[in-house]
Parts: structure tokens; sequence; C-alpha cells
């Protein structure tokens, strides 16, 4: 009996020790990213949109120029990311990744001195697969080798794709190159761009701190873009994919609704909108227009702090659509202080008279914990696109909102 029961009590011991080895194991298999970084969503810029492929040192460095003169950076735009197209077409013979010498004459370390001179952070971009999507060498068998020279250039940020990945399993190629950049011991942001196949929001929480939730965006609002062989996607189309995953973003870990396309062709009021709704998103600010050329519309919008602030709210929160009609969509997001941001955006191709009384809505939301009840507390409301104060919600809202457009509101509680 005595034996038994010792018996026993030494197969409990080590199904113990097991589960707590494999606990261990694999929170340390996860744990790779660096915590501490964007603790609310990265702001930047971002080659693509504008240039894919057609960048040089020289148009770069131009461009980092404007960054600080056109007062980005003021604005709290951090990050200068070069997408794809960097690199030469062959790593050397140590099999290094090497940037193109045509483009870059004074190599990727000067370039990255440069950015950082300014006072800004520097990104770029590889891909999980053979090769990048435009056929350049892709990081895929070169994890830590490409981790190491770019920490020892200086990279602070790097977006890594997902073209050409045939048999390769998408999360324990993201885990490889987290652990590759962990290793190489340089904080770096960690940009997963999958498009969403794989639904990363369920397992790159504890990988990166971005992960791309939807195949591209184009510079359109309501219509996608046929590009032969793929389609990229307007702004409401993505806008509409992103309400069911709202939950997984946070401090540390966003989800990310693809670049903004600002400056790029839409309308003013289209831009204000697309601006307005990433950052009720509390999506990653990664703009993708030429910042040499910016027209003062683009710039008021592009950095428009107190729409800035209502994306980099310390609570991290996601907004969510909270009422639907007639083309017009109500979306709220619960910022600090127990305040809100409210964003009546105009779906439709007609101009829309909204009469709306606050007392007849409770808002309520279990992600973020809200229980509003305008008829028990007040608050001021602030048009953050007119920049003043509106009034209270102790009157109905009547205002006319053109197609394409927001009226985009901080709700401030009256003590
Ligand atoms: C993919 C990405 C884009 C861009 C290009 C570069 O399409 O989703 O954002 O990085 O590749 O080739």
């Amino acid at each position: 009996m005595l034996t038994k029961n010792n018996n026993n009590m030494k197969s409990t011991f080590y199904k113990l020790l097991i589960f707590a080895i494999c606990c261990f194991s694999s929170s340390n298999l996860f744990a790779q990213k660096f915590e501490e970084l964007a603790q609310t969503p990265p702001m930047g810029w971002n080659s693509w949109n504008t240039f894919q492929t057609n960048i040089n040192e020289q148009m770069l460095r131009d461009m980092v120029d404007a960054y600080v003169s056109s007062g980005m950076r003021d604005a709290g735009y951090t990050y200068f990311v070069l997408d794809d197209g960097w690199m030469a077409m062959q790593r050397d013979s140590n099999g290094s990744l090497v940037a193109d010498p045509k483009k870059f004459p004074s190599g990727m370390k000067a370039f990255a001195d440069y950015v950082h001179s300014k006072g800004l952070k520097f990104g770029i971009y590889n891909c999980a697969g053979t090769h990048t999507c435009a056929g350049y060498p892709g990081t895929h068998g070169y994890e830590y080798q490409d981790a190491r020279l770019y920490a020892s250039w200086g990279v602070d940020y790097l977006k890594y794709d997902w073209c050409n990945t045939d048999s390769i399993n998408a999360r324990d190629a993201y885990l490889t190159m987290s652990r590759a950049i962990r290793a190489a011991g340089r904080p770096m942001i960690f940009s997963l761009c999958e498009w969403g196949n794989h639904g990363p929001w369920l397992w790159a929480k504890n990988v990166g701190q971005l992960w791309r939730t939807t195949t591209d965006i184009h510079a359109g609002f309501a219509q996608d873009l046929n590009n032969g062989n793929w389609t990229s996607f307007g702004v409401l189309h993505i806008l509409d994919l992103q309400d069911h995953i709202r939950q997984y973003a946070g401090p540390g870990h966003w989800n990310d609704p693809d670049m903004l396309e600002v400056g790029n062709g839409m309308t003013y009021a289209e831009d204000k909108a697309h601006f307005s709704l990433w950052c009720m998103l509390a999506a990653p600010l990664i703009s993708g227009n030429d910042l040499r050329k910016m027209s003062p519309q683009t710039i008021s919008v592009l950095t428009n702090k107190e729409v800035i602030s209502v994306n980099q709210d310390s609570l991290g929160m996601e907004c969510f659509k909270y009422y639907s009609f007639d083309g017009i969509e109500i979306f709220v997001k619960a910022l600090k202080d127990n305040s809100l941001a409210v964003c009546f955006l105009n779906r439709s191709s007609r101009q829309q008279n909204i009469n709306f009384d606050w007392k007849e809505h409770l808002i309520t939301d279990t992600v973020s914990k809200l229980d509003i009840d305008f008829n028990k507390n007040t608050y001021v409301l602030r048009d953050l696109w007119a920049k003043k104060n509106i009034g209270t919600t102790n009157k109905p809202l009547k205002q006319t909102i053109g197609s394409h457009e927001v009226l985009m509101l901080k709700l401030s509680k009256v003590n």
C-alpha cells in the first residue's frame, strides 16, 4: 500500500514537473518581442504607397528633411521606414544582404545614421519568403544573419512581408524572426505583414507589435482596385473588416489596417475621414505620401494633434460601431479620464442632416467596459476638425455631414 502511494506521488510529481517545464518553455518560446515598444500605435512614414521600389538615397534624404520641416516629427511621427526595393538582387558571398549600391551609394548604415541624426527612428522591410513581393532576396533561412545585420545598421523597426512563402508555416516563420530580433539584441518594432491570412491577432501578441489585418490599401474611399491578379481595398472595405477583431488590440500589440493614403489623391473630406477612422481604430499611423510635396490641407490632416491624440490615447482601445442608419455610421472609442471619441461617418453619396439626441442612447461595450447614460452624466462636445466646442450632450446634436465626410467629436465628462 505504502509503495503504491509512493509510486502515485512520484508519478504526480513527474507529471507536475513535465507540466511546469512545458509552461516555462512555451512562455519562453513566445515571449520574444521587446515588450516596452509601441505602447501607443506606432507613427511614421513608409516609402511603399507612393514610390514602390523607386527609391534612392538622395530622394529619401530629402524626404527625411521634409519630415522634419513639415511638422510631421513634431506632431508625433517617429519612424522612417524603407519598404521593398532597398536591396541588391543578390546577397554577397557571405550570404549577407546588401543595399543596392546604385540606390544607396553611401550604404545603409550611413543612411540610418542620417535618419537618426534628425531625431527619427529607422525602419526597414523584408519578407518571410524566399523573395520579397517585388522579387528581391527574402529572409527565409537567413533570419538570424539578417537580424544581426539590421541591428548593426541601427534598425529600429522591421516590416516583415509574406510573399513567396509556399510551404512555410506562418506562425513558425514570424516567431523565428521575432526570436532572431531578440537574439540580435537591438529593440526593434516587429511589424507582421501576412495580410491577416492566418489570423495573427490570435497568436502574434507576443511575437510582434503590429500585424496587418487585410490585403493592401489603395488611395480610394468607397471602391476597391482591381490590379489584374489581385485586388487592393478601399478605405471603407478595410474599415468593415476591423470590427470583429478589436478585442485583440491594445498597448504593445496593434491591429494594422495598413498604411495611410492621406495626400495620395482622395478628396479633402475623404482624407479627413480616412485619418479620423484610423485614429478611431487605434491603427498604426504610417503615412505614405510624398512629404516633399504636401498641400497645406494634407499637412493639416496628418498633423491635427487633437485627432492624433485620440489615436495615441493610453488606454489603447479600438473603436466599435455603435449605430448605423441610412448610410451614417457612428463609431465610439473609449479614452482615458472617462472621455470618449465619437465619429459620425457619412458613407452615402449625398449630404445628410443628423439629429442625434444623446439622451435617447445608452452606450455600452463589454470590451472597453463603457456604460454611458447621457441622462445621468453630461459631456462637453468638441469638434476635433473645427477645433472648437459645440455644446453638450444635454441638447440633440444637429449637423450636416457631407458625402464621405466625418464629424469627429471628443466628449469630456462634466463633473
Ligand atoms: C506587400 C505588402 C505591401 C508592400 C509590398 C512590397 O504587398 O502588403 O505593404 O510592402 O508587399 O512589395
